[in-house]
């Protein structure tokens, strides 16, 4: 059966040669989308076949708003954070909470702990007892056989720190694995990490073949897989704001500092107790977590998925910060797992993470942990703070309708004229339109 969609060897075309390929066949006019994709190639070629050199079948680039949060005062120290989002409001918001923060003593941070986790998963049909009192001498093979690719790291002052065998044979057949944790100093360390757990797997499987403690039908190992795991709850930094009630200040809809503090705590609340709001409540969080994570060229996909396995540890997801109004102060925190890195990877390859990591000044791993933490709790304090007061579509309109006139393009003064006409009214695309229809002569929308 032949179908025009599918291809065998598109990974060998040339770039234009793909783009070809995809243009003819699924986009109605070739020609001018092709002529688009190939808008956004860099105008360096040097700098385009870097940029190509991070995936695979690139055709072209994917531009994303690269934008700024100043006015963070993070332990006493201030930085502007860059921050990629294509979300509107979200730059702003982080913004607006730095700036409030600012006048009220800013952000703090501490860090609780840096280990990570690997796992060498596999089965085996020998006695426990007999791998247990031989798993010293095991520990020590698989130590010295991993040398080669530990000793950079531990001259860096990292390396492996612990080595355990979990017996998972109650819940499945045979299965245990090696969980091993790891210092990486100022890197994310999978690389390291996923070449250390490989070498463990091999040494595992030779020291059991080879050693006189286990009889002949206990001799074969089956290694399952060796990988990192990207829930790392140790890997761990603590933010905070706090200040006196009375002086939160005053806020839209006529709140005082009281009466805005018990709203926000009973919104931080619902979102412990309600996953469907927790889910939510941390999507803002996260909206200002990946947007530095991303602006740093960091794994936003392993903050993630580590974020909200830390959020469920209870057994029930909830609200990744704490809000808590004792004794006249307002105090609004969380923990959170931020597995980063500052070298290796993308951090420095990629020409704009390389300035966000000189417009941050150079942080180490801990550094940005505490940096994407405060802005994370920015993000969330942001979004409750505009929830509980004015709702958030009256800033997402505002943002919204921007977007909305410059698809029309509209010009500086229609886009004046629009802002006064919508303020306060509910923006919709098709309002937009029948507006600047009726407002602009003889234009066709
Ligand atoms: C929107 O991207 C994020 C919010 O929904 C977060 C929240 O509800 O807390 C505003």
């Amino acid at each position: 059966m032949s179908d025009k969609k599918t291809i065998s060897g598109f990974s060998k075309l040339s770039k234009r040669g793909k783009i070809k390929w995809i243009v003819e066949n699924f986009f109605k006019e070739p020609e001018h989308v092709m002529r688009e994709l190939m808008s956004y190639w860099h105008h360096d070629d040097e700098q385009q076949k870097l940029l190509d050199g991070f995936s695979e079948n690139t055709i072209s680039n994917f531009p994303m708003p690269y934008g700024v949060a100043p006015n963070f005062l993070i332990n006493g120290k201030t930085y502007a954070v860059p921050m990629v989002i294509e979300e509107s409001s979200v730059v702003a918001a982080a913004s607006s909470a730095a700036k409030y923060w600012l006048a009220r003593g800013g952000f703090k941070t501490e860090i609780l702990g840096t280990k990570k986790v690997g796992q060498v998963h596999f089965s085996w049909g020998g006695k426990t007892q007999k791998l247990e009192s031989v798993f010293e001498d095991l520990k020590t093979q698989l130590r010295a056989e991993a040398a080669d690719i530990t000793n950079n790291m531990e001259k860096r002052g990292g390396g492996i720190l612990d080595i355990t065998l979990v017996d998972f044979t109650k819940e499945e057949k045979d299965y245990y694995q090696l969980k091993v944790t790891f210092e990486t100093c100022d890197s994310m360390g999978a690389n390291f990490i996923n070449s250390v757990l490989e070498q463990f797997a091999k040494t595992l499987d030779k020291f059991i073949a080879a050693h006189p403690i286990f009889d002949e039908d206990e001799r074969d190992v089956h290694i399952i897989m060796s990988i990192l795991s990207n829930y790392t709850p140790e890997c761990l930094v603590r933010a905070h704001v706090e200040c006196k009630v009375e002086d939160l200040g005053t806020f839209a809809g006529g709140f005082d500092g009281t009466a805005l503090a018990e709203k926000f705590r009973k919104a931080v609340r619902i979102a412990h107790i309600d996953p469907h709001r927790a889910t939510t409540h941390n999507k803002g969080l996260f909206n200002g977590i990946d947007a530095v994570v991303l602006a740093t060229a960091n794994d936003f996909r392993a903050i993630e998925a580590c974020g909200h396995t830390y959020a469920a540890r209870s057994g029930q997801y909830r609200s990744l910060s704490n809000c808590t109004v004792e004794h006249g102060i307002f105090r609004f925190w969380m923990d959170i797992p931020l597995a980063l890195g500052t070298v290796g990877g993308l951090t420095k390859l990629h020409p704009i993470a390389k300035r966000s990591l000189e417009l941050l000044g150079h942080p180490s791993a801990k550094e940005l942990m505490q940096i994407i933490a405060a802005v994370g709790l920015a993000q969330n304090f942001a979004a409750v703070r505009s929830l509980v007061t004015t709702g958030i579509q009256q800033g997402h309109m505002k943002m919204h309708l921007l977007n909305i006139l410059n698809h029309f393009k509209a010009t500086e003064r229609e886009t004046e004229n629009a802002q006064e006409y919508f303020d306060g009214k509910i923006v919709s695309f098709t309002g937009v339109r029948e507006y600047l229809e009726k407002n602009r002569e003889n234009v066709q929308i």
